[in-house]
């Protein structure tokens, strides 16, 4: 069985992490210090976000050289090392790779026009960060593609010459020990040959669709990424371990979602936006979560996540900041049937952190989900020694913090290790299917194999939920862990409860 089934992964988001040499940004050498931190949390793997040399038009997403390491984060050979030191921890590195688009600064983009797309006459794509997707050249006097900034043009994914670029830079990164690659913006990589234009939205699509402003109709899963998708699972299986294809499939219907899995021959792993995007009530979760374990074929595996460095965190998108709300957002995410994504901070609970005006980066608003690690209540917070250089305003919300909650059996990081921990010893959790059962408006719960059922009350009143005899082995109100329930469990408002049925001693 592959590792990642089992696995929690854990987003780093480099340049915010841990900033080892004081300039301000957080660096490779940053992870290095704190992988042990990582192997007590117990997590199996790590998606670093990119780490290639990149005018940061969009910090990282614009690549200009895939074969090198950004000097601000380091170097190659801290990479290497990084992927040993974690390799000995028994943590995995996945690198972020980028195929959709470069930066307008790689080579490429002058050298080999043939690898980008262009037109004499822009059709009606729009960036998914606002305005049309064409920008004329002068130099070429022809529009080239962009589904997002114009510092990142769109790489023709017909030519077999670009096809052939890629096949080499995984196997470079492969070679070096690297576990596997998220792969940004997967679902969109190949457009339209014909380049026909997309149709309108409609009042019934979904409101991430109605964000884009039109039908990703020849621009999102087009047929031909399934190729490109098959030829990179056949050069990922070469390796020992198989490498891992974890994709960015941001396809909302859980059905397009699963032919990103293919025959078992495509993505490992394909994440769920659908689920992101619903709201935190117990009813529509639970159906996001029906929908896609009815969707996905046998050998499909599912993937979690609630924060990601693209939208809000989600203490605060889906519980306003209660640390109540958060605890059972963690017990849900490390608890449902697939791999388990949290992103840096989740463990503690870290909110969005606004920042103000002159301090904005991101040209599309996403700095606030992107700031500082929050290690300690120090000015630097554990972050950089040089506080007054963090690139990005850094929380202060002591309570927070790994430093206020490590150790403290009652804190949201010490209830995840506890979850990651139970994830480990229960075949039942980490492999058992799922299957809804009845519960109260508000109340979510669901059996995970033959012996284990998780009971979330996501609602404002007590209520008692229905049980065989059981043991709980893990609570949201942790001091009831241990307890036996007899016919029901009873539920606070706001908390949740693993219990394992059978007899146990
Ligand atoms: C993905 C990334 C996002 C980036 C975009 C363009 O959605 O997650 O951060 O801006 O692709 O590469
Ligand atoms: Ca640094």
């Amino acid at each position: 069985m592959t590792w990642w089934r089992d696995g929690v992964l854990y987003q780093i988001y480099p340049r915010s992490w841990r900033d080892a040499n004081g300039d301000g940004v957080g660096d490779l050498e940053g992870i290095l210090e704190r992988l042990d931190y990582l192997a007590w949390l117990g997590v199996d793997g790590i998606w670093l976000n990119p780490t290639f040399p990149s005018p940061n038009a969009d910090w990282g997403y614009d690549v200009a050289d895939y074969l090198a390491v950004d000097p601000e984060l380091g170097t190659t050979g801290q990479l290497e090392r990084l992927v040993a030191e974690a390799g000995r921890r028994g943590i995995r590195v996945l690198l972020d790779l980028v195929p959709n688009h470069t930066s307008i600064a790689h080579p490429w983009f002058r050298e080999r026009p043939d690898y980008y797309v262009w037109s004499e006459r822009p059709n009606n794509w729009l960036s998914a960060f606002g305005g049309p997707a064409w920008t004329f050249d002068p130099e070429r006097g022809r529009y080239y593609l962009h589904d997002f900034l114009p510092e990142q043009p769109d790489l023709d994914w017909w030519n077999e010459d670009v096809r052939r670029e890629f096949d080499a830079i995984l196997r470079h990164w492969f070679d070096r020990g690297v576990a596997g690659f998220r792969i940004d913006v997967a679902h969109r990589i190949v457009k339209d040959r014909f380049l026909r234009d997309n149709p309108p939205v409609t009042p019934d699509d979904h409101p991430h669709v109605q964000r884009l402003g039109q039908r990703q109709t020849y621009t999102a899963n087009q047929p031909e990424v399934h190729e490109v998708f098959r030829r990179w699972r056949r050069i990922a299986d070469a390796y020992d371990p198989p490498r891992l294809l974890l994709g960015e499939t941001y396809v909302l219907d859980p059905h397009e979602l699963a032919q990103f899995y293919g025959a078992g021959d495509e993505l490992d792993l394909a994440l769920n936006f659908s689920f992101l995007h619903e709201p935190f009530e117990a009813a529509a979760l639970r159906q996001a979560v029906e929908a896609t374990e009815a969707a996905l074929p046998a050998h499909a595996w599912p993937v979690w996540h609630g924060s990601n460095h693209d939208v809000s965190r989600l203490p605060t998108r889906w519980c306003g900041g209660d640390d109540a709300k958060v605890r059972c957002a963690l017990l849900l995410l490390l608890t449902l049937r697939g791999t388990a994504l949290l992103y840096y901070g989740d463990e503690i609970g870290m909110r969005d952190v606004t920042v103000p005006a002159e301090r904005r980066l991101d040209r599309v608003g996403r700095d606030r989900c992107r700031t500082p690690m929050q290690w300690d209540a120090s000015a630097g917070a554990g972050f950089t020694s040089a506080p007054e250089r963090a690139w990005l305003p850094i929380g202060r919300d002591p309570a927070h913090t790994v430093e206020a909650q490590r150790g403290d059996p009652g804190s949201l990081l010490e209830l995840c290790r506890a979850a990651i921990a139970l994830r480990r010893r229960s075949a039942d959790l980490r492999r058992g299917a799922y299957a809804t059962v009845p519960a109260p408006e508000g109340v979510w719960v669901f059996r995970r194999g033959e012996r284990t059922l998780v009971a979330l009350n996501l609602s404002s009143r007590e209520v008692e939920v229905e049980a065989p005899a059981a043991r709980v082995v893990l609570a949201t109100a942790r001091e009831r862990e241990g307890e036996r329930v007899q016919r029901g469990i009873r539920l606070g408002p706001w908390s949740g409860a693993v219990v394992e049925t059978g007899e146990r001693a």
